[in-house]
């Protein structure tokens, strides 16, 4: 459980310790507010509510570029990982996939993650703890080579030179298990796939998701003019043998 409360308003959000908060419109005592009490600040109504996943992930420290919620919504969409699951997970980077599949698989499974930059491993040890997943997610200041976990449900890599790890992820996964590789460009997709192929990896696809968010304004709406287009092409491959 994080020790972190989300003090919600109609148009901000604000993740605090209990205590004296200051919001945009003053000061509030929410030491003793319960869950989905209601509390005013500046003549402004606020309710205290436990924060999701995505609300504490929101207020994590970045370092390596993260996997988006897009991206880690789109590998538990294709793969179901679900409740118990033992997955494997390396780099660690910031941690988030790590910590978004760690409240998928919940306390009956297990992440383990690998990070070999020790200012990252770090970083992520700080988010895994403050997003309430000690004991869920692991994370080891090793290099991903170095992994020794067997009998998983599913591995994700997120680190450059995955394609040398592919035959490695294979034997260590169950029969019916995942890899999955997140690549930023197509040259790298392209040595994972054909790696996925040599090792025996069946179902093999890649997907690229792109979201586009609308927005409207005195009543027209269209699509954001900027935004993130291209994040990295995810390459799944599932084990039958
Ligand atoms: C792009 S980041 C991963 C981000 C992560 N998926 C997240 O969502 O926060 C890649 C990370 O892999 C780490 N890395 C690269 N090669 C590695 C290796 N052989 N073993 C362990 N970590 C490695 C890098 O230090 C970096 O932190």
């Amino acid at each position: 459980m994080s020790e972190y409360v989300l003090l919600l308003h109609k148009e901000r959000k604000f993740l605090v310790r209990r205590g004296v908060v200051n919001t945009h419109v003053g000061r509030v005592d929410i030491s003793n507010a319960k869950i989905g009490e209601k509390v005013s600040a500046g003549g402004e109504e606020f309710v205290v509510v436990e924060p999701t996943i995505t609300d504490l992930l929101e207020k994590c420290r970045r370092g390596a570029q993260i996997i988006m919620p897009k991206d880690a919504a789109q590998i538990v969409a294709v793969t179901g990982v679900g409740r118990g699951w033992r997955c494997l997970d390396g780099g660690s980077g910031s941690g988030f996939l790590a910590i978004f599949l760690g409240h998928i698989v919940g306390s009956e499974g297990k992440v383990y993650t690998y990070e070999k930059r020790k200012e990252f491993y770090e970083k992520a040890r700080k988010n895994i703890s403050m997003c309430g997943m000690d004991g869920i997610v692991e994370i080891k200041n090793e290099d991903m080579g170095n992994f020794d976990e067997e009998g998983l449900d599913m591995v994700t890599f997120d680190l450059k030179g995955a394609e040398n790890l592919v035959g490695r992820a294979f034997e260590h996964l169950k029969s019916g298990g995942w890899l999955v590789v997140y690549s930023p460009h197509i040259e790298q997709q392209i040595k994972v796939r054909s790696e996925m192929e040599k090792s025996g990896f069946s179902h093999i696809k890649m997907v690229e998701n792109i979201q586009r968010e609308w927005k409207s304004v005195a009543g027209y709406t269209h699509p954001f003019p900027r935004g993130i287009m291209h994040t990295g092409f995810l390459t799944f491959g599932r084990k039958i043998a």
